[in-house]
């Protein structure tokens, strides 16, 4: 894999020498350019020595060889990724402005190779209605994003802008350029994380759902080359592919009304999300005051999402979870029958490593005809991949 590393004007720009590194591990070959203001965070030459090529910075450098450099570097590329990417950068390539090596290059190489941007920068900025607005244009003309982390940022504040880490960057990188697209032209309608049930205007009844297991299986199906809908509660803050609609819901009423006003044109729909089972009967227009030694809460059951498009599924293909601390064999296999799923993955929650907050998981996928077959634990990335496999065995 050829990988033009662009590098811009952020305080992230350290992180460049460790991806350089990475990628050469798994055997990349790496050529960097870096803008001049890129220059002011990391040096030439830590660059140069890493990546073992002369990096490009000035457009009009004395040519070493015959080449125009901004063309041959795009023609050479498989990947084009700008890590970090200034909002600057973004900016520029969002209207086709080249005034500089790397702006230059990113104009040429579209169509030509995968651009990918890892956005740095201040939250601010980072949310601007000027960046939205750039990124989404900048998707519009092919390019790709790794979504910026929350955390603390350099400038001290904390929130979302904070560039992933080298490690994932070039894990979600290989994952893009190697995926095989054997799902094109199919369409998944996958739902993830915990609905919110509001007691109050500032209390709520949830669940410890964190949405990885449904945005991964999203996110696979999208490299595969599936057309996604994602359908998100609350879920932690997990890069969600570009390429993947999301419908944001908060109650389990509505992930029910987004499911039925999406299904219809969907081939496969995954239930990955914990939607509350019951919601409060009443809703306290007020704060509840804390009179009294108890509070009473009648709750009402929510509409049961799976069993209410299990009817008229049509080679639509159903796939459920369950997520229990008993009898696991027993309640999965009920679950299935009853919600005329094709397929379930039951997990034991209380099993190690495995269930809600772990970053893998292990399930026993039960099919309609009554096999099934158990996955080992592994990555909650992997074992979208593996339950993926199984689906697309059916097509
Ligand atoms: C200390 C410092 C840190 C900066 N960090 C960022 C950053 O993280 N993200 C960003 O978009 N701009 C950042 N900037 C501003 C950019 O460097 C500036 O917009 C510059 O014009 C970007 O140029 P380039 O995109 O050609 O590299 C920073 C500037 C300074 C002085």
């Amino acid at each position: 894999m050829n990988v033009v590393l662009g590098i811009s004007g952020s305080i992230a720009a350290y992180k460049s020498a460790e991806i350089i590194r990475l990628l050469k591990k798994r055997g990349a070959e790496v050529k960097v350019i870096l803008t001049k203001n890129g220059a002011e965070f990391i040096t030439k030459k830590t660059l140069e020595t890493l990546s073992n090529y002369p990096v490009a910075c000035d457009m009009f450098a004395k040519i070493e060889h015959y080449d125009v450099e901004h063309i041959s570097l795009a023609k050479w590329a498989d990947i084009v990724l700008v890590a970090p990417a200034t909002a600057n950068i973004i900016a520029k390539f969002a209207t086709g402005i080249a005034d500089d090596m790397l702006s230059t290059t990113l104009l040429a190489a579209v169509g030509r190779a995968k651009i990918v941007f890892a956005p740095a920068m201040n939250t601010q900025m980072y949310d601007s209605p000027q960046n939205q607005y750039n990124m989404q244009r900048a998707r519009e003309f092919g390019a790709e994003f790794f979504e910026p982390s929350s955390g603390e940022l350099a400038c001290g504040d904390i929130g979302r802008g904070r560039m992933d880490e080298p490690v994932s960057i070039v894990n979600a990188l290989y994952d893009m350029f190697e995926a095989k697209q054997d799902l094109k032209g199919k369409r998944f309608l996958v739902t993830a994380g915990a609905t919110i049930e509001p007691l109050d205007p500032v209390r709520y009844i949830t669940n410890h759902s964190s949405g990885k297991m449904g945005i991964s299986i999203a996110n696979a199906a999208a490299k595969r080359g599936a057309e996604v809908i994602l359908i998100a509660g609350r879920t932690q803050d997990i890069r969600i592919d570009s390429n993947i609609k999301t419908v944001n819901i908060l109650t389990s009423q509505d992930m029910y009304e987004a499911v039925h006003e999406h299904i219809i044109n969907a081939d496969v729909f995954i239930s990955a999300a914990a939607p509350a089972d019951f919601t409060p009967e009443d809703y306290s227009e007020q704060k509840i005051k804390k009179s009294g030694d108890e509070l009473i809460l009648k709750l009402k059951k929510t509409k049961d999402i799976l069993k209410s498009v299990a009817d008229n599924k049509g080679k639509r293909i159903h796939v459920g979870f369950a997520a229990e601390t008993e009898n696991l064999h027993k309640n999965a296999v009920a679950k299935l029958k009853a919600k005329n799923l094709d397929m379930i993955a039951a997990n034991d929650v209380t099993q190690k490593g495995c269930g809600f907050a772990y970053d893998t998981n292990a399930v026993e996928l039960f099919f309609a005809d009554g096999t099934h077959i158990n996955s080992g634990l592994m990555t909650k990335n992997d074992l979208a991949h593996w339950l993926i496999n199984h689906i697309a065995e059916r097509f």
